[in-house]
């Protein structure tokens, strides 16, 4: 984000640094009465697609969890970032980023250490900090999460949760029940999320805590996916693997069907979401322009993901992520369906019970006891299993099967092998995850980047934010043309019939009127209402349009209503 937008979001109170005055710690931001106004309602804009339009369910779960959660996630052996300290000051950094910022590589972050620690000796690259030398620092795996104990003296190991993603996946045997075992079914989550970053690092783009927006989606892969036609008329500007290794900055733009039918997309889930999100961000003042969906380089994928497309942003010359839309198969459900006590399947009846061959076996273990002793028990389940993985195996007068790296044959007369028929109402199967994974916090950051123009206005220079209405922290700016005369007192009853609307208004009297409006366009106020004599007169108030700076005269007993249609994208300011 360019300077000036950076100091117009602290003076005006977007963001800013939390706990300055103690000497603050990086990567931790306030966001002050806009900011946070801004936040809120690009978090009710994701509830209001992700949620409320998808028929979803929304949850809340703790921000602090057990080990043993991310034990069976992955996230305690995978969750690394690479990280090379300089000898000289002693200054940790992300070797990734020194390598991508200093160098024409881009995709430091999908290489093994070694390549990493060889390419900061290739370019010689220095610390960002103090300038000494890297190479032959070695590059090692820095874990992200914090960490914590649960309870007094030694407690249990506890973490705060890097994503919220692993809340829905632990909670997921109950949330089957409340989605009557049916797929597919999402469950959503708008929370905070902590990672220590090894370097944060633009603002609220790299922060140590930030607020993420979740989907979960739960789907059965031998299931038909979404009706694309609600989305046919959306072009989705993607830029896959290949043509990033051939070093192309040409995006293709396709619908999700042709997505699909060319091969480019892999699956209907994740077309499907790409296109709502192109639509979200567009809603909430992502410019369009400078917007595309990359596909992850093999090697940059997440331990969990099969195939991942991040929603990036153009800021400053850089593409930054805005969200990820990722396969997770059954990765998350398996792990917690082997480590937790519950189960993470969903029986899928069929439509018609159906007649199945069965294979299994009753081995005799009075055979089995004396020739294999104490492994007689192992063996007899390494039959069944064999039984029911390969059939053919039986076909033979012997049968062979392996048991802790011992290899036991048994007559396959004593195995008591037979294949029955069985009727089989439905199966239990592990559901399959398309994840949409939003940061709340860079939404928020590029909306004001990408809404921030400085232009004039009746040969005075303006700096104006042009947010749509809808996410604006405050939609309509009251003010008297002068505190007196009952000016005054009629725009605070305005104000205040304003604000039972459901507006959000902010009242100004202080000032000349050019320089209150420049104050509400600073800040992305999208109309302002002023009341002058003729209002007191004529019952009706100036209405003005902050992109055109055009005005109206809308009587004071409509003013509300047209408000609330022009916020909600129901009315349009040039039809009044
Ligand atoms: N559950 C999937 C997941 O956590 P991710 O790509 O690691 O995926 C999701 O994170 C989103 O969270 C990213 O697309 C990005 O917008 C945001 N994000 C990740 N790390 C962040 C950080 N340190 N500061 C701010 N936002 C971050």
């Amino acid at each position: 984000m360019s300077e000036t937008v950076s100091e117009l979001a602290r003076r005006r109170g977007f963001f800013f640094q939390a706990s300055e005055a103690y000497g603050g710690a990086a990567g931790f931001y306030t966001y002050g009465p806009e900011g946070a106004a801004l936040k809120r309602n690009i978090e009710d804009a994701w509830r209001d697609r992700f949620v409320t339009r998808e028929g979803n369910m929304e949850i809340d779960s703790p921000t602090v969890t057990p080990e043993p959660v991310f034990q069976a996630s992955g996230h305690l052996d995978d969750f690394d970032d690479m990280l090379v300290e300089c000898p000289d000051c002693g200054e940790s950094h992300r070797a990734d980023h020194v390598i991508e910022d200093n160098t024409d590589v881009e995709d430091a972050e999908s290489m093994p250490t070694d390549e990493v620690e060889a390419l900061i000796a290739d370019h010689e690259l220095v610390c960002p900090a103090c300038g000494g030398p890297l190479a032959g620092q070695s590059v090692t795996g820095f874990n992200l999460m914090f960490d914590t104990t649960i309870g007094p003296g030694d407690g249990d190991p506890g973490y705060l949760r890097p994503e919220t993603a692993q809340g829905m996946f632990t909670e997921f045997p109950r949330l089957k029940e409340y989605a009557r075992n049916q797929l597919p079914f999402g469950v959503a989550q708008v929370g905070t999320g902590y990672r220590n970053e090894i370097s944060p690092r633009n603002a609220l783009l790299r922060t140590r805590e930030f607020t993420m927006a979740e989907l979960e989606f739960f789907v059965d892969p031998a299931d038909d996916g979404p009706a694309l036609d609600r989305v046919a008329d959306v072009e989705l500007p993607l830029y896959p693997v290949d043509a990033q290794q051939a070093a192309g900055e040409e995006y293709l733009r396709l619908t999700p069907q042709e997505a699909l039918a060319e091969g480019v997309v892999g699956g209907e889930w994740v077309a499907y979401f790409l296109a709502r999100s192109k639509q979200w961000f567009e809603r909430v003042g992502v410019d369009m322009d400078r917007f595309r969906f990359r596909q992850h380089l093999p090697g940059e994928l997440a331990h969990y993901a099969s195939d991942c497309w991040d929603a990036e942003g153009e800021v400053d010359g850089d593409w930054v992520e805005l969200e990820g839309v990722a396969s997770r198969t059954d990765y998350d459900l398996s792990k917690h369906d082997e480590h937790a006590d519950d189960s993470f399947t969903v029986f899928q009846a069929y439509d018609e019970p159906k007649t199945v061959e069965r294979a299994s076996v009753d081995p005799e273990m009075s055979y089995l006891g004396p020739e294999f002793g104490g492994a007689a028990g192992d063996v007899a389940d390494a039959l069944a299993a064999l039984a029911a993985r390969d059939r053919a195996a039986f076909d033979g007068d012997e049968v062979t099967v392996d048991v802790d790296g011992e290899s036991y044959t048994v007559p396959t007369e004593r195995t008591g092998f037979e294949v029955a028929e069985e009727t089989e109402s439905g199966r239990h199967i592990i559901p399959h995850v398309v994840e949409p994974a939003f940061g709340i916090g860079r939404a928020v950051y590029t909306a004001l980047a990408h809404s921030y123009e400085a232009d004039e206005v009746d040969g005075e220079p303006r700096d104006v934010l042009r947010l749509p209405a809808e996410v604006a922290p405050t939609t309509v700016g009251v003010f008297p043309l002068m505190d007196k005369d009952g000016l005054g007192e009629r725009a605070r009853e305005i104000a205040a019939e304003l604000r039972a609307a459901g507006l959000a208004v902010t009242y100004d009297d202080s000032g000349n009127i050019g320089r209150r409006y420049r104050r509400q366009d600073e800040v992305g106020t999208p109309y302002c209402v002023t009341v002058d004599y003729e209002a007191l007169e004529e019952g009706a108030v100036t209405l003005r349009d902050r992109d055109t700076t055009t005005q109206v005269r809308v009587p004071i007993a409509e003013v509300a209503e047209t408000l609330v249609g022009l916020r909600d994208g129901e009315l349009r300011f040039e039809a009044l």
